[in-house]
C-alpha cells in the first residue's frame, strides 16, 4: 500500500461511519444547546495539539462528536447574525464535489463544473429578476462585494495599469462592514467612503446622497460608485433601489447592490426589490437565505467586459471577450481567484432537488416568522419593536430590565440563540429567521426566553 493509499474496504467503512455522523447530528440538531457549553482553555486543551507522527487511522471518526458537542449548531432555535441553515441535500454534495476535486478556474479545467457554475449564477440572477447577468460564486458576501468595488473602480477611474487615483465611494450609514473593508483593501481610503445618513426605515436617503455627490464634485473629488444595500444587517431595510439607481446614473457612478442578506428574498417578494435590475453588480449570499452550507457567495454582474477589465491579468481580454465559446470561459478571467472549489454542485442539487417552489416558500416562511416575532413583542406590554421589519430581521428590546444582561442569560440557558444591535443608540435584541429548519414554535419561544431572562433578573 503506498504512504497515503487506503484499502477499499476500509475506505468504504469509513464512508459510512462518516455518513452515520452526519445522519445522527441531523436528527439530534433540535435537541442540541443553541450554543454550546465551553470555554477557550477548554476548547486549546482539547484541540490545540501537535500533528501524530503516525496515523490513528478510523480513530479519528472519535473526536467528531467532541467537536460537534462544542460547535455553536445552526438548529431552528438559531436566530443570531444572518447564518443560513446547511441543508443536507446541499451537504452532501459537497462531498461529491470534494470527491471530483475540480478546479473550476476555467472550461479547459473543468468543463461540467464550470458550464454548471455558469448555469446556477443564471438561475441565481433570473429568480432575483436580472436575467441576463452573468458573475461567479466566491466564498461570501465580503468576497463579492470587495470584486463588485475593483470592477466599479476599473470601470470608472481605471487603477490596475497605471495605480489607484483619489475617488469617492457612498453607501448608508447601515452598510455592512465588509465595505469599508473592501475600501480599504482596494486603496480608496476608509476616509473616501461616505455615509449617507438613513430616514427613519433605515433606508438611505436619497436627497442626501444627491446633495453629497454633487458637493464631492463641486470639491473636485471623483465620485465612482454607490453601493445600496437590499437587507441590511442589522435591520433588513432595502435602500429605496431605484431612485439611487436614477441618480447613479444621472451621476455616472456603477451601482452595486448589497443584496448579501436580503437579495434572495427577491425570489418571495419580488415587489419589494424594484429596482434592483438597474444595478451594475449585485452581490447574493446562498449560504445565508438559500439555505446552503458555508461557504457560498455570489457576485452577479451586468458587463461581463468590466469583470475582464478588473480581474484579467493577461490584458488581451477583448480578444477572449470577443470570440468567446465555452471552451475558451475562464473564471480566472473574471474573479479574483485562480483555484476555485466546485461550489456550484451543492447549489445544482440542492436547487434541482427541491424545485424552485420549495425555496419559495421557504424564504415566505421565513418572513412570516418575523411577522409573527414582531406581533408577538407588539403584543407584549414589556417588549418594544425597535425598527420596522421590513424582510426577516427583528430588532426589540425589553422595556425595562437590562437588554445586554437578558442577552447574556438567554444566550446561557441555550434553548434559543439571538444576537444583538446597535438600534438608534439603543442595545437592541435581534432575532433573523433565514433557516428551514424554524417553525412557529420555534418563534413563539423566543418571547418567552426573553420575558423569563428579564423576570430572574430582576427577582
Ligand atoms: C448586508 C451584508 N453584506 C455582506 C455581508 C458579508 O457576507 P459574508 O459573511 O458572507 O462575507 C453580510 C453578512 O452578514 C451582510 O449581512
Amino acid at each position: 500500500m503506498q504512504e497515503l493509499g487506503i484499502l477499499d474496504r476500509e475506505l468504504s467503512e469509513l464512508a459510512e461511519a462518516v455518513l452515520d455522523l452526519a445522519r445522527d447530528y441531523w436528527s439530534g440538531l433540535d435537541q442540541r444547546p443553541t450554543y454550546p457549553d465551553t470555554n477557550g482553555e477548554e476548547t486549546e486543551r482539547l484541540f490545540s495539539r501537535a500533528w501524530v507522527e503516525d496515523g490513528r487511522g478510523r480513530e479519528i471518526l472519535d473526536d467528531f462528536k467532541t467537536i460537534a458537542d462544542r460547535s455553536r449548531p445552526t438548529g431552528p432555535r438559531f436566530f443570531g447574525y444572518v447564518v443560513g441553515s446547511g441543508e443536507p441535500v446541499s451537504t452532501l454534495s459537497e462531498l461529491l464535489a470534494a470527491t471530483l476535486n475540480q478546479n473550476v478556474t476555467s472550461w479547459r479545467s473543468a468543463p461540467a463544473a464550470t458550464t454548471i457554475e455558469r448555469t446556477v449564477i443564471g438561475w441565481l440572477a433570473e429568480s432575483v429578476g436580472c436575467a441576463g447577468f452573468s458573475g461567479s460564486l466566491c466564498g461570501g458576501g465580503s468576497a463579492a462585494n470587495l470584486m463588485a468595488l475593483a470592477m466599479a473602480r476599473e470601470a470608472k477611474l481605471p487603477a490596475n495599469e497605471a495605480g489607484a487615483r483619489p475617488c469617492v465611494v457612498y453607501a448608508s450609514e447601515q452598510a455592512h462592514m465588509s465595505i469599508p473593508k473592501a475600501v480599504a483593501l482596494l486603496g480608496i481610503g476608509r476616509r473616501n467612503l461616505r455615509y449617507v445618513p438613513v430616514d427613519d426605515g433605515f433606508q438611505m436617503q436619497t436627497d442626501a446622497l444627491r446633495n453629497g455627490i454633487a458637493q464631492d464634485k463641486q470639491n473636485g473629488l471623483t465620485p465612482i460608485a454607490v453601493v445600496a444595500t437590499a437587507g441590511t444587517v442589522a435591520t433588513g431595510a432595502i435602500d429605496p433601489l431605484r431612485e439611487i439607481a436614477d441618480v447613479a446614473r444621472a451621476e455616472g457612478l456603477w451601482l452595486h447592490v448589497d443584496g448579501a442578506y436580503g437579495g434572495l428574498a427577491a425570489m418571495a417578494v419580488p415587489e419589494r426589490f424594484q429596482g434592483l435590475a438597474m444595478a451594475d453588480s449585485i452581490s447574493l449570499d446562498a449560504h445565508k437565505w438559500l439555505y446552503q452550507p458555508i461557504d457560498c457567495g455570489c457576485l452577479l454582474h451586468r458587463d461581463t467586459s468590466v469583470a475582464h477589465e478588473a480581474f484579467s491579468s493577461s490584458g488581451d481580454y477583448v480578444r477572449i471577450f470577443n470570440q468567446e465559446t465555452a471552451e475558451r470561459f475562464a473564471f480566472f478571467d473574471e474573479s479574483m481567484e485562480l483555484s476555485r472549489r466546485f461550489r456550484a454542485l451543492k447549489l445544482w442539487m440542492s436547487l434541482q432537488y427541491h424545485g424552485r417552489r420549495a425555496y419559495r416558500a421557504a424564504i415566505a416562511r421565513d418572513l412570516r416568522h418575523a411577522l409573527l416575532l414582531a406581533e408577538a413583542v407588539m403584543a407584549h406590554p414589556d417588549l418594544e419593536l425597535l425598527a420596522p421589519v421590513t424582510l426577516s430581521a427583528v430588532c426589540f428590546r425589553h422595556r425595562t430590565t437590562d437588554n445586554e444582561a437578558i442577552l447574556r442569560r438567554v444566550i446561557a440557558r441555550g434553548r434559543v440563540y439571538l444576537s444583538n444591535a446597535t438600534i438608534n443608540g439603543q442595545f437592541a435584541l435581534r432575532a433573523c429567521f433565514v433557516n428551514h429548519r424554524t417553525t412557529s414554535d420555534d418563534v413563539c419561544a423566543i418571547v418567552d426566553e426573553v420575558t423569563t431572562a428579564a423576570d430572574r433578573l430582576d427577582s
